[in-house]
């Protein structure tokens, strides 16, 4: 097994860079927040919502957009991860477009719909075929740098959307939380970072307890399921293993019961709890109790906290851990974590018909 406290040996086994390009995500949510403001879109007259199409790590994005506006905006934001756009979108309709590649299938054809319901479109992109179309139909693009694992990028394929909206005055404060932000990830970069042994640092100690074992991740309605639904997400892209998340309170009303059999799979699980200050306070009540519940019967049980002040540095301070905790986990298994060799074989075979 490789040793996590061995930097060179991890970075063996990343061909493609990922742990370089996680320790820089700070820059890149600063240069994101530029990219967004020096884009030009015009307001929506009337505007009724704002849809984010995308798939996979271009529409994580949108679900943080989501959770980060629920409180803040008077419209809402819908999260679409699909070929077809909802029935309500139209000329009163912001869309942003996300495909990192540019070249998704889905969100190509969610874009065309779009454009033939006189929806005012935003393409947030590195290239291809998005950006070609959208250059062509004189629909603004965002055009962040390549060459990145798409979920690498998620400061690009966040940020900008939300300096968007600040642009348009439909939120402020953004520049702020933006530096916060970055200031936030530059410290945990450290802590999390290749270079910080096991017995300090906690995105390690996780990958650890997670070996061998099935995550499963539990987050808050409207504040850390994002960040649940991201560990997820980037333990079965990274480290190539399965993982499970929910949200409380909606746990407490199902899953909570699913505790008793089969007793010896569930002495496998390894339960995280995540928390935030923003948590509705009976919800931290409700988790406390939870873990009564399932303590004795699991592997284990981590709680994390979010750190920070604003929504962004909070909500990241958590992402951050999954994403490093998640790599750590491939290098335990001695997978290259960059390579998502099974969703280019589905693309490819997709393809073809
Ligand atoms: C790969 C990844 C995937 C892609 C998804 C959509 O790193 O995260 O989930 O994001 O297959 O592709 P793009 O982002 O190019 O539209």
């Amino acid at each position: 097994m490789v040793d996590l406290n061995n930097p060179e040996a991890l970075s063996t086994i990343d061909s493609t860079g990922y742990f370089a390009a996680l320790a820089e995500l700070g820059t890149q949510c600063r240069q994101a927040y530029a990219l967004g403001r020096e884009t030009r879109v015009p307001a929506v007259a009337d505007l009724s919502t704002v849809v984010v199409t995308g798939l996979g790590g271009s529409a994580i994005g949108g679900d943080l957009l989501r959770v980060y506006c629920q409180a803040r905006l008077r419209v809402p934001v819908t999260v679409n991860r699909d070929y077809t756009l909802p029935a309500f979108v139209g000329r009163k309709t912001l869309v942003f477009a996300v495909s990192y590649s540019g070249n998704t299938e889905e969100t190509l054809s969610a874009y065309q719909q779009a454009r033939e319901k006189g929806a005012t479109i935003v393409a947030l992109t590195s290239g291809g075929k998005l950006a070609a179309l959208a250059g062509a139909d004189g629909v603004p693009v965002i055009r962040v740098p390549a060459g990145l694992a798409p979920r690498a990028a998620t400061g690009y394929l966040f940020i900008p959307m939300l300096a968007v909206l600040e642009s348009l005055e439909m939120l402020d404060g953004v520049e702020a939380e933006v530096e916060e932000l970055a200031r936030e990830l530059a410290h945990y970069a450290t802590t999390y970072g290749l270079g910080s042994p096991v017995a300090q640092n906690p995105a390690k100690q996780l990958a650890l307890n997670f070996k061998g074992r099935l995550p499963i991740i539990w987050g808050a309605s409207g504040t850390t399921e994002v960040v649940a639904q991201r560990w997820k997400g980037q333990i079965n892209e990274n480290a190539k293993a399965p993982a499970y998340w929910n949200v409380f309170p909606e746990l407490n009303h199902n899953e909570i019961v699913g505790f008793e059999e089969p007793a010896a799979l569930i002495r496998q699980l390894w339960v995280v709890i995540l928390r935030d200050k923003g948590d509705h306070v009976r919800v931290g009540y409700r988790m406390e109790i939870t873990r009564r519940v399932i303590e004795g019967k699991v592997a284990g049980v981590t709680e994390v906290t979010s750190t920070g002040e604003g929504m962004l540095a909070r909500l990241y301070s958590l992402i951050y851990l999954g994403d490093w905790a998640s790599v750590y986990l491939a290098t335990l298994y001695g997978i290259d974590p960059g390579p998502v060799r099974v969703i280019d074989y589905l693309k490819g075979e997709l393809a073809k018909r």
